[in-house]
């Protein structure tokens, strides 16, 4: 199907899930989907309603960065209503719906890093950011940020080149941004769905994490902390053992994965 009949209705169009992406907003170009998906879900928007847009102007990444997604990526949030204990599911189910699907549309064996980014050969191509607002006990909403490079190349963006790469580059070809997206909303369904049947999600999550038993640098804040990548927790933390023996228990960083003397 050609990318320029790109639009809410063909995504919807035989998606055949029962609420994630049955309501989609389509903008050929937003500031950020993060920020129409917030003022949706504050006016009590339907869950499973999807944000998404032909390019973003000021994409959000995690910690405050920005998160380039020109023409061709795929840039969306969800919005969702989960119970708070599903919480720290939600980056899990995220990763492994993104690697599923780029495997099912590409062929391409895709690696989770701790904690949200999803590798191709070492380079990073996707993004995900989970925000939620929780009020008391209560989730009041959470939403789902995707972001996919697909159909641009790496060598229009000298500025990530070194880090970053798209399914284009890896395939030598354009890849359909619709198959990607509705095969990765139909998965992330599918797993929210099982979500109250226990938790093979963490397990699969677990098993799937580039970063375990890798020697890694973590960067958190000001702090660079070096150890091993000894287990994750059911909170989606990151337990790193030290050389002297001691563990740090690191909720939210960067992690660098040390290649013989050198970090990725
Ligand atoms: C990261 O790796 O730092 C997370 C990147 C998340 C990017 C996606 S693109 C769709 C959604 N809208 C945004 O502004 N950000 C997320």
């Amino acid at each position: 199907m050609a990318e320029d009949s790109f639009s809410a209705t063909i995504i919807t169009s035989n998606l055949e899930t029962r609420f994630i992406g049955q309501r989609v907003i389509y903008h050929p170009q937003l500031t950020s989907t993060m920020d129409v998906a917030r003022q949706e879900a504050r006016q009590g928007a339907a869950g499973g309603t999807v944000i998404m847009a032909g390019e973003q102007t000021a994409g959000k990444g995690r910690l405050k960065r920005v998160w380039l997604s020109p023409r061709g990526s795929v840039a969306l949030s969800i919005v969702l209503y989960p119970e708070m204990s599903y919480l720290p599911y939600l980056i899990m189910l995220a990763s492994l719906a993104v690697v599923h699907s780029i495997k099912v549309v590409t062929g391409l064996e895709a690696q989770i890093k701790w904690p949200n980014d999803i590798l191709i050969n070492g380079k990073k191509v996707c993004g995900i950011l989970i925000e939620s607002d929780v009020q008391g006990s209560q989730v009041a909403y959470a939403i789902i940020g995707i972001g996919i490079n697909v159909n641009f190349r790496l060598s229009d963006f000298p500025e990530i080149r070194s880090t970053a790469t798209s399914l284009a580059d890896e395939v030598a070809r354009d890849v359909s941004r619709i198959a990607i997206i509705q095969c990765l909303l139909r998965e992330i369904e599918r797993l929210y769905l099982v979500l109250p049947e226990g938790e093979h999600i963490y397990w699969e999550w677990r098993d799937r994490l580039a970063t375990l038993g890798r020697k890694v640098q973590v960067v958190s804040g000001k702090t660079t902390l070096e150890g091993t990548a000894e287990s994750v927790a059911r909170d989606g933390s990151l337990l790193l053992r030290h050389s002297n023996g001691s563990s740090t228990k690191i909720v939210a960083g960067d992690v660098r994965l040390r290649v013989r003397n050198h970090v990725a």
